[in-house]
């Protein structure tokens, strides 16, 4: 069974990639699952719900989030009702929405959890100690299981990733938004890539306007990073074949579409 997931969504250049590609994507591939991180779909901070129900229309069976989750209020409103959306499954007890979902195709289940590195980044929970409760878990429902590890540094990325290798079907990494060569899978069957890279503005720094974050290297002055509204685009996606019994990965791709990368598809 295939897995198509798109990495970080950032503003409407990002969601606009979305909306021509992804249906050109599920012609081509003809994905069984479909995961989009949303972390950054609202103006590049957040995700709000009419973004959320575009995603599910386009075809996304679960929306991932991360540490910019929280940034629109309104996800305050309606992430506990959102059943197809997960945050960070590493914030403390008591934080609102889930961490894990389970999305169906034809009668098979596949688990999608997300979590956040704590390296460089806020000082949550352990993402390895909930990545084994949440895999004890769902290995009741399903031995397909997708993780999406949000996270700073390579090397926390490559430690979960083995650490998990065999008992996920793949682990993606998200949050630094350049695309890695690095996909492969991992001896006992777990996708990998350290990251899916990011789907968004082309031609700026990490999807955000590149004058304002030259300028904040040039003057370490604060300075007030916008997503552009035009200007070159591009999409960064994953996609893993999986074993629908054994839920092992048997083959992934990694999907870069801009003017240097066409989509031929
Ligand atoms: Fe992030």
């Amino acid at each position: 069974m295939k897995i198509l997931f798109v990495g970080d969504v950032v503003g409407s250049p990002g969601r606009d990639m979305v909306e021509e590609y992804l249906p050109k994507l599920k012609k081509s591939y003809q994905p069984h699952f479909t995961i989009i991180n949303g972390e950054n779909a609202a103006s590049g901070k957040g995700i709000n719900h009419k973004i959320y129900q575009r995603f599910l229309e386009l075809g996304a069976q679960a929306v991932t989030l991360g540490n910019h989750a929280w940034d629109k209020k309104e996800i305050f409103d309606f992430i506990d009702d959102a059943k197809q959306m997960v945050r960070p499954a590493n914030f403390p007890e008591g934080t609102p929405g889930k961490g894990i979902t389970y999305i169906k195709d034809n009668g098979v289940e596949l688990a999608v959890i997300n979590l956040q590195g704590r390296t460089f980044m806020q000082p949550l929970e352990d993402p390895f100690t909930k990545a084994d409760e949440l895999i004890k878990e769902a290995k009741k429902r399903t031995n397909l299981i997708f993780v999406d590890f949000h996270a700073e540094a390579t090397s926390e990325k490559q430690a979960l990733a083995w650490y998990l290798n065999g008992r996920v079907s793949a682990i993606v990494g998200t949050h630094t938004h350049v695309q890695t060569a690095d996909d492969r899978i991992l001896p006992e069957g777990t996708a990998y890539i350290t990251d899916v890279g990011m789907t968004g503005p082309y031609d700026e720094i990490l999807g955000t306007e590149k004058e304002a974050v030259i300028k904040k290297f040039l003057t370490s002055l604060p300075v007030r990073f916008e997503i552009p509204k035009s200007g070159r685009t591009q999409l960064s996606a994953f996609l893993v074949d999986v074993e629908a019994s054994s839920g092992k990965a048997t083959k992934v791709e990694r999907i870069l579409i801009n003017d240097d990368h066409p989509f031929f598809g």
